[in-house]
Order: structure tokens, then C-alpha cells, then sequence
């Protein structure tokens, strides 16, 4: 048994810890399988605390011997921690453990991967460390030696000494547990120098397996990027004297921000013009940012407890997405944004795993880092933002790190500090933190005696544990455009609180207005043309907007919107109805649809990238979705004919304008990853796989032999495939890459991603059993049956091969690695959309999982709340 039987922790129930930590030494002799961890902590009664029980966790430790105080005593040891009897007063704590890295493949607490030592600590993986109140409200000093005969040891903090063997460090800044780190192992360094606007140097390592030294370049300016913008945009400084980033193969998530010493994914760091594509250059910059942000947002400042996850993750999201659009395009970064949060959060948010932002009770903390966590906690701070102004925004948070410094928050804090600053009750607005579920606007017009009148509704499904919703506040940005396209009211924010709520607008001189709002007259006598909404523009708010317009209205709206989201949106909501007629009467693509995309294709003033996004439709998960929403069952098989049969017609309406469009990929200038290369690139691979449609695959087989990047020779790969085609390139691509793990993951999961619906669990099937397929590994594991679940039509297969073989590999993993295979359980997030005959085949493999004997305590978790 790995786990201790499942409890549930609840929000309400927190309570400070008993004792203050004034200081934390720890020796690591480290050995493969038999490390000593040694740990001198000074602890002191908190006085703020009523509970003085000495309660320390650990789990999976061997306690070699304890002393209070230099005296040896005999603490009462559980599968969770232990307890003893201590001083009522000042004391010292010692305690040897040993443990065993190399047999760790959870990744989790201290493990080896390639024979690097590497920990991952948050959320609670110290406590397979050492003894430790392994919560994040608990902040000490760090002083770290590390022995070993290995020539790069790395902790948090400041180097202090070094020799043959040992090194030793140390952190200044008082830190919760679940940021410490530590890596031991034969590593290069990519190195770099940055100095603070107050002049502070600092060194700069990006530390690397022997031969991946090639790969480090693009991350190293990414950092250096990353701490000016956070000096210019927040005022944010570093602050210590060294700044290291380490790269590893074996990881489960894309990086952690341990102080001072940054550990990531290797596939979310190393990067390579031969071996990345623009999308993984692009995820790349921001994760690194989002690490380095970290140091303020969430490590400077903490978290008081777990629910209060997303005071971090919200915040530090929200602003890599902000240094996003200010390094490429702000549009498409917050294009990109909402079909990623319309993909992964909306499902989530509307179905069994449905959470708030701040959850309220959870059984593993591991299974809360989510997109509801951190991209709608991320939206929310966006909300807020909207509502109280950029200046106010500003203000608040310099007041938030001020008021902060130092501390364990929580959401309630945060929402102070902006109320202390901007005199506004936050009440209502503090629900998007507390109810879960994604709200839905319905939108209806009317239009007498030349006023305009929007009249807003809202509603929230019930959600697990929620059934009835309150009103919340959403600011919803509007502009209205003529009947000439000119526009003639700029966006204004409706702020929307009630459950329905109208707002009018008059006609000026200077054009459309809120009613009520400062400004000139009501033309009075004036007889304008009713205008046009352009509704929550910028994506204002993280809601469902439900607004019947007519084609004619979409087709308007994309030729003229000013705001390019909802231009984007326009073409989008056109993309959709017409999928959506196709499914259900097997209708044609509408006109519409296909001479808005023609035009703008044709529109050369149009960036690249932006019309690369136009050419993009909605995933096949999401038109489900919607079918499901709308009371229909959705045909995984009629859904994935109707957008074959949609990019087919598309192909022939835009034929003419594909060989400029594909020219795009010609490039003469040297490679660069940045947004507009980039945007290029995108554009013309779209335009290759229209291409491709027409022509079998010939082009696409000339791109694949003259690509000098990754972008294209994985674009051009792609089509090849999808016509059918592409065994031949596929060896070669093999015999080329097959030493590098990165760019094996994508020749995995390529593979299974471009399937056609009928084969892909036999394609899955047979990559399992590749000598490449080496499950233990998160990212190889993600490669293939990620991609599995991703592949809409493949894995819904009506006999149910897909449902089974992903449940059979989850049982295989969860053993060995119960975060991974936890949260891959979504996949099955969706099941009640579908007909009985699936729902009954995913309920027996979801049973079946639950069934298995000692399944982990997340996995537990998942499959009861996705039963459930
Ligand atoms: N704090 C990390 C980040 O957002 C993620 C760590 C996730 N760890 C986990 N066990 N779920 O960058
Ligand atoms: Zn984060």
C-alpha cells in the first residue's frame, strides 16, 4: 500500500501550525539508492497558534535516529509523518533519514533521472525528504550541504563554499518547504549575466545534459528578457546574487519555481531552430517567464494554504500572458488564449472535475493544477483589471507586494489590497473565486426610437456540490459599427451584475454612447441606421456568450470588426454554425463562411499569423460540446466527416490564393524564432495543408525534403500523413532524430494526432510496443496516449478500442507514477456528452480503474469525481 487512505481537507478547517521555523540545515549524502538526510531545524512556539501539537510530515523515510535538543528521543512514527513530545519553548530538532532517489519513479520529492539527482517539491513532495511541517504557511531559512561525487551540486540561495565533492548554499529569503531544491549531476552550463536596474549582478546558468549544450541559447535570452520586463512592467527586481535553471528529461509538469533554482521539463526549455517548432519556441518564452515571475508571485510572496493555489498561479499566468503580447502580437496571444481556456477549462468547468478557482476541499493537491486554477484564475485577475482601470491596477499590486512581502496569502488579501486602493466593494466580484461553473450571457436587442438597447442575461449550470449560482460580476466590452463598417462607439465596459441587466444606448454627435455616461447630448431629432454589437471584445470575461446573430451580421463583423477578437470571433462563430448544419442536415458550407475566409486571405494589410488564426477551426471536442449543449448527442464520426469535408471545400474556395500564401514558408532571411518569422511560417503551413487536400500530398512531399526547420519539416510531415501518405519520410525522420527524446515525442505523437479515426487505437497499439516507447517517461507517456485522447473521432471509436487502451496503460502507470496517470484521467471528463453505447464503455473502464487493487490516492480521486 503507497498511500495512506484518502481524507479530505477542507478550506474551512485551516489552522496555523504550533511552531515557527527560524531555521532549516540539511546534509545530503547522496547515494543512488541509500541517501542520508540530515536536518538541524530550530523551532519556537508560534504564538499565534492554539494547537501545540508537534506534528511533522514524512512519508516513504527511513528514520534513522531523532534528537530534541541533543537528547535522542523515540518519535511515534505513521505512514504520514510522526509526532513527539516537545519543549514549550525554544528547541532544536535533528533527525537523520535515509531514502532512495533511484528507485523514485513518482518524481516526486528526490529522484534521478538520466543519473541526475533532482527534486520536485511542490506541492508536498518535501515530506518524502525529510521530517518537515510540509505546508506552505511555514517559511524558514534554508542552509543547504550537499555531498557527493558529482561535479555540479545545486541548491537554492547563494553559493557559500564548494570543494572536491560538497557545496554548500545558502537562501536568505524565508521560504515554504515546497520551494527548496536540489540537483546533483554532470551537467554543462549554458552561462549569462544580468544586472538589475539597481545594479545588482547576477549570474545566469542554464544547466544542461552533455550534448544538449545546442539547445540552450533561445532560453537564455528568454530569461534575460523576462527580468527586464519584470523590472519595467512591475518594478520587480531579483534578488540574489546567482540564477539557475536546470533541464530535466524525467518531469511531470513543465517547471517549478524553487527559489533561485528553476527546474524544467527539458522539453520546456531546450530549444533548437532544427528541433522546435515556432509553437514550442513560443510556449518556451512564456514558461520561462512564468518561472522567473514566480519569484515575486508566489515565492516573495506565498501561499498560505493549498486552496489558495491560484493567489499564485492566477496571478503568475496573467502576467506571462501579459509579457507574451508585449514580446509578439497582443491579438493573437489573447486569440490564442481563449481557444486554449475554450478547449480545456470549459470542459472542465462544465463537468464532473467542475471546481471553483479557489477549491474548497480536495484529497490531492496534485489534482488542482488545473486550467481552472490557472488560466480562469488568470482571467479573473484580467476581470479585475478591466473593471478597476490600468492605473488602479498598477497601485494595487504595488500595494500587494508592499502589504505582502514576505508573507503567506490569501485570496481574501489579494482582494483587499484592491479594495483599500480603488474604494470599491469587491463582495460580488470575490464569487468568481468561490463558484464554479462557466457563466453563460445571452444577449437580445432592441431597437425603438433610435435607442439601441442590449439586454444582457446570465446563468450558471449547477456544477458538483453547487446547484444554485448567484449573479456575477462580468465586464462585458462592447463597440458598436455603422452601417458603413466605420466604427461609432469604441468599446466600453458594461459592468454586469445582476441576473438581467439592460443597457441603452443614444446617438451623439460624436456617435454612439452609454446612456447615462458623461459626454455630449442625444442628438435629438437624429434618425441613425441601427448599428451593429461587437460584444465581449478582447474576450472580456470567461463566459459563453449566446447571441443568435445571422450569418449576414458574422459575415459584417469579420469584414469590419475593429477590435481583432471579435473579427477573429466572427469568423469563428461562422466556422461553427456552419459545422454545426452540417452535422445535423448534412448541409453545405455556407457562403458566408467561405468568402469571409477568402477575403481575408486576400487582405495582405492582415498579419500572417492573424490570418493563419482565421484559417483555424474549432476542435472537434468543442463542436461536441456545443451539440451536447444544444440537446443533441454528438457522432464523433459525423463531426470528424463534417470537418474533413469543410477543409476539402475550403481547399477549392481558396485555391487560387494558396501558392502566394504558401510561398510564405520561403523565407530568405536567416531563422529567427520571433512572432513574425513565426507568423509566416503559420501561415503558409496552413496554406500547405489546404494544399494538400488538392493536390495528394505532392507539395508537402517537396517541403518535407527542402525544411531547415522543425515548423516545416513537421508541417510538411503532418500532411503527408493526413493524405495517407508519408511512410517513407517518416523512417527518414526517424533514422535523423531517433537520439533526441524531444523531437522523438513529436515523431510519437504525430503519428496518433493524424490518424484517421478508424486506426488510431491500432496505431497507438503498435507505438506502445516501439523499443523507443518508454513509458516511464511523462513526456514519451504523453506523446502517445495524450495524443490518443486528443484524437476526438480515434478515441471515441464506437467499439470502444480507444476507451480500453487508455485505461490499460493508466493502470500500468499508476503504480509508478500516480501523478501523471491522475491527470490524464481526464480524458474521460466528457463521457456524458455521448450516447448510452459509449457512456456504458467508458463507465466500465472508469470502474475498471477504480477497481484496480492499491490505486493511488489521486487517481482514486479522479475517477470517483469523474464517476460521480
Ligand atoms: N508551480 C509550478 C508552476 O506553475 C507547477 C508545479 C506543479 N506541481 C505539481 N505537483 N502539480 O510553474
Ligand atoms: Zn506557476
Amino acid at each position: 500500500m503507497r498511500d495512506a487512505a484518502p481524507t479530505t481537507i477542507y478550506l474551512k478547517d485551516y489552522t496555523p501550525f504550533g511552531y515557527l521555523v527560524d531555521s532549516v540545515h540539511l546534509t545530503f549524502d547522496l547515494a543512488p539508492n541509500a541517501t542520508r538526510v540530515t536536518s538541524r531545524i530550530a523551532f519556537r512556539p508560534n504564538p499565534d497558534a492554539l494547537d501545540r501539537q508537534f506534528f511533522l510530515h514524512g512519508e516513504q523515510l527511513k528514520l534513522i535516529r531523532a534528537t530534541v535538543d541533543g537528547v535522542e528521543i523515540t518519535p511515534d512514527v505513521t505512514e504520514t509523518g510522526l509526532t513527539a513530545v516537545v519543549p514549550d519553548a525554544a528547541f532544536v530538532w535533528e533527525a537523520e533519514v535515509e531514502i532512495d532517489p533511484g528507485n523514485n519513479t513518482a518524481l516526486e520529492g528526490l529522484y534521478i533521472s538520466n543519473g541526475m539527482y533532482c527534486t520536485q517539491c511542490e506541492a508536498e513532495g518535501f515530506r518524502k525528504i525529510t521530517f518537515y511541517p510540509d505546508r506552505p504557511d511555514v517559511m524558514s531559512i534554508f542552509t543547504v550541504r550537499i555531498n557527493g561525487a558529482l561535479p555540479v551540486l545545486l541548491s537554492n540561495g547563494n553559493p557559500t563554499g564548494k570543494g572536491d565533492g560538497w557545496a554548500e548554499w545558502n537562501d536568505p529569503w524565508p521560504k515554504p518547504a515546497y520551494l527548496f531544491a536540489l540537483v546533483a549531476g554532470d551537467l554543462i552550463t549554458h552561462p549569462g549575466q544580468f544586472t538589475t536596474k539597481s545594479g545588482r549582478e547576477v549570474e545566469l546558468n542554464l544547466w544542461v545534459r552533455p550534448g544538449d549544450e545546442g539547445k540552450c541559447a533561445f532560453g537564455m535570452e528568454a530569461l534575460k528578457k523576462s527580468m527586464k520586463w519584470d523590472e519595467d512592467v512591475y518594478g520587480r527586481e531579483y534578488d540574489l546574487d546567482v540564477f539557475n535553471i536546470v533541464a530535466v528529461d524525467d518531469f511531470n509538469m513543465g517547471a517549478m519555481e524553487n527559489k533561485g533554482l528553476n527546474i524544467f521539463n527539458s522539453s520546456a526549455v531546450l530549444a533548437s531552430p532544427e528541433t522546435s517548432t515556432d509553437m514550442n519556441f513560443e510556449r518556451i518564452e512564456a514558461i520561462i517567464a512564468h518561472e522567473y515571475f514566480h519569484n515575486w508571485t508566489g515565492n516573495r510572496i506565498t501561499c498560505r494554504d493549498w486552496f489558495q493555489l491560484c493567489l499564485k498561479e492566477g496571478l503568475t499566468v496573467y502576467r506571462d500572458a501579459q509579457f507574451t503580447s508585449d514580446m509578439r502580437s497582443a491579438p493573437v496571444k489573447r486569440i490564442h488564449d481563449a481557444i486554449d481556456l475554450r478547449a480545456r477549462q470549459f470542459a472542465e468547468d462544465n463537468g464532473p472535475l467542475s471546481h471553483p478557482v479557489r477549491p474548497e476541499s480536495f484529497q490531492e493537491i496534485n489534482n488542482f493544477y488545473t486550467a481552472t486554477v490557472y488560466e480562469k484564475g488568470a482571467e479573473v485577475i484580467g476581470m479585475l483589471k478591466r473593471l478597476v482601470g490600468d492605473e488602479a491596477y498598477a497601485q494595487a499590486l504595488e500595494l500587494y507586494f508592499d502589504r505582502h512581502d514576505g508573507q503567506a496569502c490569501t485570496i481574501e488579501d489579494w482582494i483587499k489590497v484592491f479594495e483599500d486602493t480603488t474604494d470599491r466593494d469587491l463582495t460580488q466580484f470575490k464569487r468568481w473565486y468561490s463558484q464554479s461553473g462557466t457563466p453563460r450571457v445571452s444577449v437580445t436587442e432592441d431597437w425603438t426610437d433610435g435607442i439601441y438597447t442590449l439586454t444582457l442575461k446570465q446563468r450558471t449550470d449547477p456544477t458538483p456540490g453547487q446547484s444554485d449560482k448567484l449573479p456575477q460580476v462580468i465586464p462585458v466590452a462592447v463597440g458598436l459599427i455603422g452601417a458603413n463598417g466605420d466604427e461609432t462607439m469604441p468599446t466600453t465596459i458594461l459592468e454586469f451584475t445582476q441576473e438581467i441587466q439592460s443597457f441603452a444606448f443614444e446617438y451623439t454627435v460624436e456617435g454612439w454612447r452609454l446612456q447615462g455616461c458623461e459626454g455630449p447630448e442625444r442628438v435629438s431629432g437624429a434618425n441613425p441606421p441601427k448599428p451593429t454589437a461587437s460584444i465581449l471584445r478582447d474576450f472580456s470575461a470567461p463566459v459563453i456568450l449566446e447571441h443568435d446573430q445571422s450569418s449576414a451580421e458574422r459575415a459584417f463583423l469579420l469584414a469590419h470588426d475593429s477590435d481583432p477578437f471579435n473579427r477573429w470571433q466572427a469568423g469563428r462563430s461562422l466556422a461553427e454554425d456552419t459545422l454545426i448544419k452540417m452535422i445535423l442536415t448534412d448541409a453545405a458550407p455556407e457562403t458566408d463562411y467561405l468568402d469571409g475566409i477568402l477575403a481575408v486571405l486576400r487582405d495582405s494589410d492582415l498579419d500572417p499569423s492573424y490570418r493563419a488564426l482565421m484559417l483555424g477551426l474549432p476542435s472537434q471536442s468543442e463542436l461536441a460540446a456545443m451539440m451536447h449543449e444544444q440537446g443533441v448527442t454528438p457522432d464523433p464520426v459525423a463531426i470528424w466527416t463534417a470537418v474533413e469535408t469543410l477543409r476539402q471545400v475550403t481547399a477549392q474556395h481558396v485555391q487560387d490564393l494558396l501558392p502566394r500564401l504558401h510561398s510564405e514558408t520561403s523565407i530568405e532571411a536567416a531563422f529567427s524564432p520571433d512572432a513574425e518569422q513565426a507568423g509566416q511560417r503559420a501561415l503558409g503551413g496552413a496554406a500547405l495543408a489546404l494544399t494538400s487536400r488538392l493536390d495528394g500530398g505532392a507539395k508537402a512531399a517537396e517541403d518535407y525534403q527542402r525544411a531547415d526547420n522543425m515548423t516545416l519539416q513537421l508541417s510538411a510531415l503532418s500532411c503527408l500523413l493526413r493524405a495517407g501518405k508519408g511512410e517513407q519520410e517518416l523512417n527518414a525522420f526517424y533514422d535523423r532524430w531517433q537520439d533526441d527524446r524531444l523531437v522523438m515525442d513529436k515523431w510519437f505523437g504525430l503519428q496518433v494526432a493524424m490518424s484517421a479515426p478508424a486506426e488510431t487505437a491500432d496505431i497507438v497499439s503498435h507505438l506502445t510496443g516501439h523499443p523507443d516507447f518508454n513509458w516511464k517517461n511523462p513526456n514519451r507517456f504523453r506523446a502517445v496516449l495524450g495524443a490518443l485522447a486528443t484524437n476526438h473521432a480515434g478515441f471515441h471509436r464506437a467499439d470502444g478500442a480507444g476507451y480500453s487502451l487508455l485505461a490499460d496503460w493508466l493502470i500500468k502507470l499508476d503504480p509508478v507514477n500516480p501523478q501523471t496517470t491522475a491527470r490524464m484521467c481526464s480524458a474521460f471528463q466528457t463521457w456524458k456528452r455521448y450516447d448510452a453505447d459509449r457512456q456504458a464503455l467508458i463507465r466500465n473502464q472508469l470502474t475498471r480503474i477504480a477497481e484496480t487493487p492499491d490505486l493511488s490516492r489521486d487517481t482514486t480521486e479522479m475517477v470517483t469525481r469523474i464517476l460521480n
